[in-house]
């Protein structure tokens, strides 16, 4: 029911349209009933010598038609009139039809695009930590196919609903009227046959789940093939991933193949108890027809009645299953969209100066297993910060609380003094510029991939960021400079290229905390100095984080954070910690002794060469 009412929410703005169109349907049932009565008013008054007979609230509109064309004596050698009324009944059903195909099309695809819409708008307002958890084809899946299941169903199954009602209704006031034990038998099977169909399709309803699942199977085995393509090629892959694609497809296929099955079954027994009603009323109206309880023509309408009226009964199990996969994939959206969002205040701003404090900051991303444990540091503006520590120290866990991507579970982080959690995300993440550990490019031209992160900056500005990032000369060198398109995931540059591209990106930001998670690490040893010379140069020079296992890059930071499974053992700048046993100095001993030998090497073989720690 709750879905039923979530459903009437997101037909919000279309509902008129929508009943309008439901209407539509009703009138062009309405007009349907009208063909086997002129036919029957034809055989038994025109044709035949009976008088005319209409009832109940039939009855003025027939005989005022019948009296309108001169009575019997008039119609009959005019009978061409009975045809041409014919005609023109359906042609305004045709003309209601059309209405209805195309209100019910206009609401149903813009509630779809309504709902697109706003599960998109919603995505982009969920926490980051939501998306690092759930899956990328699922929520395509949830923002395509399922909106396409609303949305076929609105526009074709639920107007087949209202069109089964309408001609029950209908097909009742027409039929009792004329003939109440005509209309008993008439209706004896329909509601075995409406039964038979709602247990059928209840029934198969799991070999269409599973028929749905194993496709969107299928089609995660393909999506994860074409995103990992580079993978599969590079480990000759190819064979194993055609037979995983094969058992899926074969899997589908059955499956399918089980499902056709199935409803070949049921649409033979239910045309078998269709054509045992039609012979029903065939018989039992033959003959009464012949003792004369029925007329000739109250025969043929009933035989047109029911043949009409079979076919919508049949398809409301169908109707009835996909209501059910409706109400799944209306579940499936509002799961997304219940998911509470991050509050921004769009309006607010800051100004950061850059002071930095944490204060026993301790964090978990799940309950129970810190990540950071009891962490306190204090940086002035415009001090750098090296981190260093092994994989899965912390180091980016640590990073990731400054722009406020994830919110520290104890302690206390302030910047200029205020507590972080007290300022708004949106205004603190325009003060922190991060260059992600693994940055992503979007499918767009290298300007555009810088740009993104200030709306309308000037070329000028970008350039001067790409500058900085030593990826400038690089961008210059390709044919098309500035405007080359980045393939997909940026496979049109190399993974050091594309770090610059995403460092010049941060870095146009201009703001007053900046972060590096081990992105300078990706660039050689001149390049990664030349950076960091250049943003030593900039006006204003900004607190900045630098996550790095290379000496020289951490040997020139104001202070050097070394973290051990997320607990901070050593912090001092680059002379105390050489002096202190720890990891620091461990590696500082292990890379100066690898260079020793590899300098004695060297020489030994007449071999000179400068390098560079
Ligand atoms: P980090 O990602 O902070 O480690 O994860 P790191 O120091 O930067 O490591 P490298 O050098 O980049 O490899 C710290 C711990 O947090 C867990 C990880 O499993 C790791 O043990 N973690 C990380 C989560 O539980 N969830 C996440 O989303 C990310
Ligand atoms: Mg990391």
């Amino acid at each position: 029911m709750k879905k039923l009412y979530y459903l009437w929410q997101f037909m919000k703005g279309n509902r008129a349209l929508y009943i309008i169109s439901i209407g539509a349907i009703g009138m062009a049932t309405f007009l349907l009933f009208f063909w086997p009565m002129i036919l029957r008013v034809t055989v038994d008054s025109i044709i035949g010598e009976k008088a005319l007979e209409a009832q109940g609230w039939l009855k003025p509109i027939f005989t005022g038609a019948f009296n309108f064309f001169g009575g019997r004596s008039g119609l009959v050698g005019k009978l061409w009139i009975c045809s041409i009324l014919l005609i023109i009944i359906t042609l305004i059903r045709g003309i209601f039809l059309y209405f209805k195909g195309k209100w019910s099309a206009i609401a149903s695809e813009s509630i779809a695009q309504r709902i697109r819409d706003k599960v998109y708008n919603h995505l982009q307002l969920l926490p980051y930590n939501y998306h690092v958890k759930s899956k990328t084809g699922d929520l395509i899946q949830r923002c395509t196919s399922d909106v396409e299941t609303i949305r076929r169903f609105l526009a074709i199954q639920f107007v087949e609903v209202g069109r089964a009602f309408f001609m029950v209704g209908f097909a009742l006031s027409f039929m009792i009227p004329m003939s109440v034990p005509m209309t008993l038998v008439s209706m004896a099977l329909v509601p075995f046959i409406f039964g038979f169909a709602v247990i059928f399709f209840i029934k198969v309803k799991k070999a269409f789940q599973l028929s749905d699942e194993s496709e969107g199977r299928m089609s995660t085995v393909l999506q994860e093939n074409l995103s990992g393509v580079r993978v599969v090629r590079a480990f000759a892959r190819q064979a194993h991933e055609m037979d995983k694609f094969d058992t899926r497809n074969c899997e589908y296929r059955d499956l399918t193949y089980r499902l056709i099955r199935l409803l070949a079954w049921y649409w033979s027994i239910s045309d078998f108890l269709s054509l045992i009603q039609i012979a029903a009323v065939l018989i039992l109206g033959t003959f009464w027809a012949a003792n004369g309880v029925i007329s000739l023509g109250t025969l043929l309408a009933f035989s047109t009645f029911v043949g009409m009226m079979l076919w919508p009964i049949r398809q409301m199990g169908r109707v009835l299953t996909d209501m059910g996969k409706t109400m799944v994939s209306v579940g499936r959206i509002h799961e997304i969209l219940d998911e509470p969002t991050e509050e921004f205040h769009d309006d607010e701003k800051i100004a950061v100066k850059g002071k930095i404090e944490f204060k026993n900051v301790s964090f978990e991303y799940e309950p129970g297993k810190p990540v950071l444990k009891d962490v306190s540091f204090t940086v002035e503006p415009g001090q750098t910060v090296a981190i260093l520590g092994s994989t899965g120290s912390g180091k980016t866990s640590l990073v990731h609380l400054l722009p406020r991507l994830y919110d520290y579970t104890s302690g206390s982080i302030t910047i200029d003094g205020i507590e972080l959690k007290d300022i708004d995300k949106h205004a603190i993440r325009k003060n922190v510029g991060i260059v992600l550990q693994e940055p992503f490019l979007f499918s767009r031209t290298l300007k555009e991939n810088i740009g993104i992160s200030r709306i309308n900056s000037e070329d000028d500005e970008i350039f001067e960021a790409a500058q900085i990032a030593s990826v400038h000369d690089v961008i210059l060198d390709f044919q098309k400079g500035y405007e080359t398109a980045v393939g997909e995931r940026g496979v049109t540059l190399s993974g050091g290229q594309k770090q610059r591209v995403a460092m010049a990106r941060t870095l146009l930001m201009n703001t007053p905390i900046l972060i590096f998670d081990d992105s300078l690490s990706a660039v050689d040893i001149e390049t990664d100095a030349a950076i960091r010379a250049q943003l030593n140069r900039r006006a204003r020079k900004a607190t900045t984080f630098i996550i790095s296992h290379r000496l020289t890059t951490l040997s020139e930071a104001d202070i050097i954070l070394v973290l051990e499974h997320g607990k901070l053992v050593q912090i001092g700048s680059h002379e105390e910690l050489v002096n202190q046993e720890g990891l620091y100095k461990r590696i500082w001993n292990i890379q100066n002794s690898l260079e020793e030998e590899l300098e004695t090497e060297l020489e030994k073989n007449n071999v000179k060469i400068g390098i560079n720690k």
